[in-house]
């Protein structure tokens, strides 16, 4: 059994695995899981090593939730994060939504306010059946997702939804709170309205992006507020890499050209130094002092040690070294050498 390194959150008691696993896969992102697979997948996990997991109602509409909720049911020894802000209606018939294939009979209303955020937190308990959630996550605020709609949102998600996740965590119902999303500009944002433990930024600082650098993560570190990189494969092409048939997901969609090329020079590089582009897209986020944890997306049990392994993989300093050179890296990346002191 992997046992991973495990790093403070933020200013809370809680500190989580470097390596965590996502569920956003067990809500049937892009492909069925069966609830006989799903439960493989999540026992052999735990029983390699997998402490914390991150589910969201949103995956699967309910799916994603109940099958963690499933395996995780009758045990303490883990650390679970969920989120708020979409609640589930009653839709009369399952369809795809949003890349999840195969989900749960149920339509997703947008709420940020308190009583939507204390709702979404009674849901999910109920959901999961569990009794404990530890990290509380407002998800998918932002531009991104709500576009002009985001100029409404955004106040009522910093007023009565932060009031609610304030009032869960002083209660002690949850032990941290922040904001699950696929833009780091919007944490920025809302760092001026309140005292975030941690966020879930998916895709926004990993080995093809780290515009993030300049003043996010910086703020994070002045702040003691802590990472948990979500997408650290950007949706997957990074651990594909582009040389089968496609297609490659970059995003939850078909990859644009320009990240194509740079990941087919990325994956030159990783020839030369005999390197798995998936072990440096997976190791790369941690080397920033700010992280906390990185959870890839895994949908079956095969990748459970394919992940620990890459996890594992040495990579050498002059591997890191070249990307710097060569520009596909910024140069004020830390990588997992400088980590280690190297
Ligand atoms: N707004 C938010 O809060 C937010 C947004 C995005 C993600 N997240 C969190 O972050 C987690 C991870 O993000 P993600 O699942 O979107 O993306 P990801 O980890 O970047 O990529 C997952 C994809 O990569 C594939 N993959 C994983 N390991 C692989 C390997 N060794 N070789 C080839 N393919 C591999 C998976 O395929 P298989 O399915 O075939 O294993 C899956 O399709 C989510 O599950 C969720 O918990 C949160």
């Amino acid at each position: 059994m992997a046992s991973f390194q495990k790093n403070p959150l933020g200013k809370t008691e809680l500190s989580i695995d470097a390596l965590g696993f996502g569920c956003a896969s067990l809500g049937n992102l892009y492909h069925a899981v069966s609830d006989a697979e799903a439960a493989d997948i999540l026992t052999t996990a735990r029983a390699r090593g997998f402490r914390y997991f991150d589910t969201a109602p949103h995956y699967g509409q309910g799916l994603s939730e109940r099958r963690v909720g499933d395996a995780l049911r009758g045990s303490s020894d883990y650390v679970l994060s969920t989120k708020v802000g979409r609640l589930l209606r009653p839709a009369g018939y399952a369809a795809e939504r949003h890349g999840f294939v195969s989900p749960m009979p149920f339509d997703m209303a947008y709420d940020y306010s308190y009583d939507g955020v204390m709702r979404s937190f009674e849901d999910s308990l109920q959901r999961l059946g569990l009794d404990r959630i530890d990290i509380l996550y407002m998800h998918d605020i932002g531009p991104v997702t709500h576009g002009d709609d985001d100029r409404r949102l955004f106040p009522i998600a910093m007023d009565g939804g932060y009031r609610a996740l304030e009032a869960l965590r002083q209660s002690g119902l949850v032990s941290a709170i922040g904001l699950g999303v696929n833009e780091y500009e919007v944490c920025e944002r809302a760092l001026d309205y309140g005292d975030w433990d941690c966020f879930l930024l998916a895709g926004r600082y990993t080995l093809l992006e780290q515009k993030a650098l300049e003043t996010f993560l910086p703020q994070c570190m002045d702040r003691n507020c802590s990472l948990i990189i979500g997408g650290a494969y950007n949706s997957g092409i990074l651990a594909t890499g582009v040389r089968g048939k496609g297609p490659y997901y970059y995003n939850y969609a078909a990859a644009p050209e320009p990240v194509i090329k740079k990941v087919a020079a990325i994956e030159r590089l990783c020839d030369e130094f005999e390197v798995s582009m998936a072990a440096a897209a997976l190791q790369f986020p941690l080397a920033h002092p700010a992280v906390a944890s990185v959870i890839p997306g895994i949908g079956k049990v095969s990748r459970i040690d394919q992940t620990l392994s890459l996890f594992a993989t040495e990579i050498p300093d002059e591997f890191w070294q070249a990307l710097r050179k060569h520009g596909l890296i910024r140069d004020d990346a830390p990588t997992p050498s400088c980590r280690s002191g190297g």
